[in-house]
């Protein structure tokens, strides 16, 4: 639970916000999905989101903690080999790694970082740009003595 979460109704701040309808729609459903009590408290931690992005698209740097996720196909050729020579170039600030083969020819893998914001965020440019990713996502956060 973050802090803002527990601040009383007297703390908050009333803003009016003018959205296109068929966005608001999404929202509202989005939210309902998630079970969310309230519209205020969906657009609370959307923000939150979009915060978060913004200092992490601008601020991976210093210590920090965290994952890159991967789905690729092993048979493209050579892929396997630059996975492997990009990780071990970088072997100061991987962790660990998670390998499951998901069917013939796709792999997930997880990498586990801890190390300097710079190198992780050129560690994952390398990673993502490679021919044969299907799909990938680096989440970092602070380490833990800036939470
Ligand atoms: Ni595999």
């Amino acid at each position: 639970m973050q802090d803002d979460k527990k601040i009383t109704e007297k703390e908050l701040m009333r803003i009016g916000v003018s959205l296109p309808d068929n966005l608001l729609v999404k929202f509202d459903n989005i939210i309902s999905e998630r079970g969310y009590s309230s519209r205020s408290e969906g657009i609370r931690d959307a923000i939150r989101s979009y915060i978060n992005h913004y200092e992490w698209m601008n601020d991976i740097k210093g210590r920090r903690i965290g994952t890159i996720s991967l789905v690729y196909d092993h048979t493209k050729r050579g892929l396997s080999n630059m996975m492997a020579e990009i990780q071990h170039e970088h072997s100061g600030i991987i962790k660990t790694s998670i390998h499951i083969h998901l069917d013939h020819d796709n792999c997930l893998e997880v990498v586990v970082l801890d190390g300097d914001g710079k190198e992780i965020k050129s560690l994952a440019e390398k990673i993502i740009s490679l021919n044969g990713v299907k799909f990938s996502k680096l989440t970092t956060v602070p380490s833990t003595d800036k939470l």
